[in-house]
């Protein structure tokens, strides 16, 4: 090896080790942490996943730079928003790759707690939600998930105490449910909202994607095609009733098992009542056994 490809290697190591990010595992150690951040009145913003990330999770945290000097990201698999027969105990986990990849994003803080920290013996408080999250989309097939992320995600507001929160709009249902949330506890945290980051064939990025079979992940793509083929149709002058009923039919004709396909307020979640409401069209539908949940705004 010539001195310079050692300078060069020397060079990268010493970049990477640089540019690692601290993981906490402990609320007193997050907020020790972030307690210099308030002395100097840096502004932080918070960015909560179940890790197994992606490029939708490092536009959170590129929104966060937008607004603020240090972010901090939570990586928590929330059992409690877990139903029983569901993937908790599959759900993909990688510390490592999660780590480098925030690393090369620009976030500043890894809080990355075990079940214990978040639900010590003894835990018995829920934050129990409705509005958004009783608008019968996700609700209607988990049950528990949103007072799972409700409790959770209050939870992580409070030990981190950020100015902004970031949240995808892939999850618009659970913006709307965690936006209302934090607006009716009073939570100062301001929720800012990121636009799905897609693969190349328009399939929305999830960490659940690394689940489809080779033929399934070729079909997936169908699910947003036929949210815009909708979207296009209402905006045309079909009725929303009759365009989500459209991309039903389509969806399940290729195979999908549709769990819902509905035209909702883009505000509420509610039924459309007027003319003029704002729509979303939203969709759940499972390919083999893996569910995909996609949206698109009108
Ligand atoms: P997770 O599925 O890891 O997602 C973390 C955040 O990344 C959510 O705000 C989600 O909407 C966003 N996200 C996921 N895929 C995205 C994509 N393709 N484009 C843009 N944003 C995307 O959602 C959760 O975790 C959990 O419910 C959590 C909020 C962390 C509470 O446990």
């Amino acid at each position: 090896m010539s001195w310079g490809e050692d300078e060069t290697r020397r060079g990268r190591s010493m970049t990477s080790y640089q540019r690692s990010v601290p993981i906490v595992r402990t609320v007193e150690d997050l907020r020790r942490h972030m307690q210099p951040w308030r002395a100097q009145a840096l502004r932080t913003a918070l960015v909560p996943t179940m890790g197994a990330l992606h490029a939708g999770h490092v536009a959170l945290v590129g929104g966060g730079l937008r607004r603020a000097e240090r972010i901090v990201v939570t990586i928590f698999i929330n059992p409690t928003q877990f139903g029983p027969n569901e993937d908790f105990a599959h759900y993909p986990r990688d510390e490592h790759a999660d780590a480098r990849k925030l690393a090369e994003a620009g976030a500043h803080l890894i809080f990355a707690p075990a079940a214990g920290e978040i639900y010590p013996a003894g835990f018995c408080t829920t934050v129990k939600v409705a509005g958004p999250a009783k608008a019968g989309l996700e609700d209607r097939f988990r049950p528990h998930f949103f007072d799972g992320v409700a409790t959770v995600v209050s939870k992580l507001f409070i030990q981190a105490w950020c100015d902004y929160a970031l949240f995808g709009e892939k999850d618009y249902q659970q913006l709307k449910v965690v936006t209302r949330m934090a607006s009716d506890l009073d939570i100062a945290t301001k929720i800012i909202a990121v636009p799905t980051v897609r693969e190349p064939d328009g399939l929305a990025m999830s960490s659940r994607n690394a689940y489809l079979s080779h033929q399934d992940r070729e079909r997936a793509p169908l699910l947003y095609n036929c949210l815009n083929e909708a979207a296009a149709a209402i905006r045309s002058g079909t009725a929303p009733a009759k365009a989500a009923a459209a991309a039903r039919r389509k969806l399940t004709g290729a195979g999908f098992k549709v769990d819902y396909v509905a035209a909702r307020n883009a505000g509420t979640l509610a039924e459309l009542r007027e003319p003029g409401d704002p729509i979303r069209l939203l969709a759940a539908a499972w390919l083999a056994g893996t569910r995909l949940i996609d949206n698109v705004g009108v």
